[in-house]
């Protein structure tokens, strides 16, 4: 099947994990995809192995002009931008007395202005262009609820479903969608890190909180980058046209609303 055939994705934080199984996924349904990352080594090599659909380039989503850059970069790389998934993030976890000012700056920056900024970017070129087009950002089951020692990270998760609701509303007019996907535990590097964090805070072996978490999973497992590709190539397809300002779950049961 090629449900994207001819369309052009700018997805950030690309160069691992769920960005990068959206940047496979796209490019295996016809689209040319620019994985823009920090890590811009590590998304060179990513795109090595993608092949000549993908694109690598270097984007602090925390720096406007490092935005705006990477805008240009995909711009003159695929002709325009039909698709962005504001997928770059970071997780970060204390409990309250311990939470510094500069890591809620830090977590903030990528996880909310990193999101908004890139939208707002992207959208004026959309709308330059008159052609509509997809935007879908990454929230997560931690928007959906507070978590004890996970106070600023599950904060900026609810913030990407608050904006993806205003900025859904407010570009539909020009038939840009904007929507979201919030995944539950999905194993990976970033996940191996939350490991290593209840690790230190819980006492637990390493691998231990993965085990746990997985097991409270009503499908019976962690999700993998995989599960979550379905979801982000219909939301960039015509079929998802009428859908706006929404948040879908795909995180095996986890979470109903
Ligand atoms: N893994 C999970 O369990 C899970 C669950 C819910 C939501 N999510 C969300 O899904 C998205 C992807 O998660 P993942 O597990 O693949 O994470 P990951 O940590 O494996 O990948 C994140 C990527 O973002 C990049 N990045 C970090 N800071 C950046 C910056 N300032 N500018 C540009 N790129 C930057 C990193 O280099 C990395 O390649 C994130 O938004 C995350 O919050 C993940």
């Amino acid at each position: 099947m090629s449900r994207l055939e001819g369309k052009t994705a700018l997805i950030t934080g690309a160069a691992r994990g769920i960005g990068r199984a959206f940047a496979e996924a796209y490019v295996r349904e016809g689209a040319k995809v620019c994985i823009a990352d920090i890590d811009i080594a590590r998304a060179r090599k990513t795109v090595d192995e993608i092949g000549p659909a993908a694109t690598a380039i270097a984007m602090d989503v925390t720096r406007q002009e490092s935005i705006d850059a990477a805008v240009d970069e995909a711009i003159a790389a695929m002709g325009h931008i039909d698709i962005l998934i504001n997928n770059a993030a970071i997780f970060s976890a204390a409990p309250i007395v311990e939470i510094t000012r500069e890591d809620y700056r830090r977590v903030f920056d990528i996880n909310v202005s990193g999101v908004l900024f890139t939208m707002q970017a992207v959208a004026r070129h959309m709308i330059d262009r008159g052609q509509g087009g997809k935007i879908i950002n990454m929230a997560s089951q931690a928007g959906r609820r507070g978590e004890p020692l996970v106070a600023v990270y599950c904060a900026s998760k609810a913030a990407i479903i608050s904006l993806t609701q205003s900025a859904g509303l407010n570009l539909i007019e020009h038939r840009i969608n904007v929507n979201a996907i919030a995944p539950g535990v999905v194993d990976g590097e970033h996940w191996d890190g939350v490991d290593a964090f209840f690790a230190k805070y819980e006492g637990k072996a390493p691998g231990q909180k993965k085990k746990e978490v997985g097991a409270g999973v009503p499908y019976g497992r962690m999700g993998r980058a995989e599960d979550l590709t379905g979801m982000a190539v219909f939301l960039a397809t015509p079929e998802a046209d009428y859908i706006v300002a929404q948040c879908y779950n795909v995180d095996g049961g986890q979470w109903m609303s």
